[in-house]
């Protein structure tokens, strides 16, 4: 065991204005969500809306994600009591990645439309993309189930596992958009 914790970035995240870090540290279990930058346009998801629900529906379960993460690291961090949204957070976290699969149909990658971050790899190794989808779907469970306790140190213990998983798609060097996702749009 190395003694230094392995900090991971699962991806920068966009939720209304701002983009969200989402780091994960390994050696501690330990996930933070770094300074959100505000007042940043980004019109991509508006075009996707216009052009096929598919691709909104897609990227809501991504931000209902990365929302419900809030809840959930303030109680990791020691920086939230309430119990209650990190539970609520949680569920719906564990729900919306039950969903993952169903909404990156063939024939919904840049061919159909080019706006999408969605990398072609999600089809053409579909057996990998399922795998990653389906283990977050596990440990977003185990999170779910673990916050519906009401123990912090429960959540805590699931945060690294979880965090872990978004970075299935999402891991990778800061500027790529991880392995089954195009960067962003500059
Ligand atoms: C199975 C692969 C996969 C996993 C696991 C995954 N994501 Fe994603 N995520 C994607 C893809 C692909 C996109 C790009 C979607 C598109 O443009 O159609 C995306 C986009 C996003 C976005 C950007 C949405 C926007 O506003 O455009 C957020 C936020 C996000 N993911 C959060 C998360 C969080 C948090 C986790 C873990 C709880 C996670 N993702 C796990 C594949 C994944």
């Amino acid at each position: 065991m190395s003694g230094a914790p392995v900090v991971q970035s699962v991806g920068v995240y966009q939720q209304g204005d701002s983009y969200v870090n989402i780091r994960v540290s390994r050696g501690l279990g330990v996930a933070c969500v770094a300074a959100a930058v505000a007042g940043v346009a980004w019109m991509t998801t508006d075009v996707l809306a216009q052009a096929n629900p598919v691709y909104q529906e897609r990227i809501q379960t991504m931000r209902t994600m990365g929302g419900s993460f809030r809840p959930i690291v303030g109680i990791v961090q020691g920086q939230s009591t309430d119990l209650d949204a990190a539970a609520t957070s949680a569920r719906a976290l564990a729900d919306a990645a039950k969903r993952i699969v169903a909404q990156y149909p063939a024939g919904t990658g840049r061919d159909a439309n080019p706006e999408t971050r969605a990398r072609p790899e999600i089809w053409s190794n579909r057996a990998a993309f399922e795998a990653a989808a389906n283990l977050l779907a596990a440990e977003a469970e185990k999170m779910a189930v673990a916050a519906a306790t009401k123990n912090a140190d429960a959540i805590r213990a699931q945060m690294g596992p979880l965090g872990q998983a978004c970075g299935g798609c999402h891991g990778g060097p800061a500027a790529s958009g991880g392995t089954f996702r195009f960067e962003r749009p500059s």
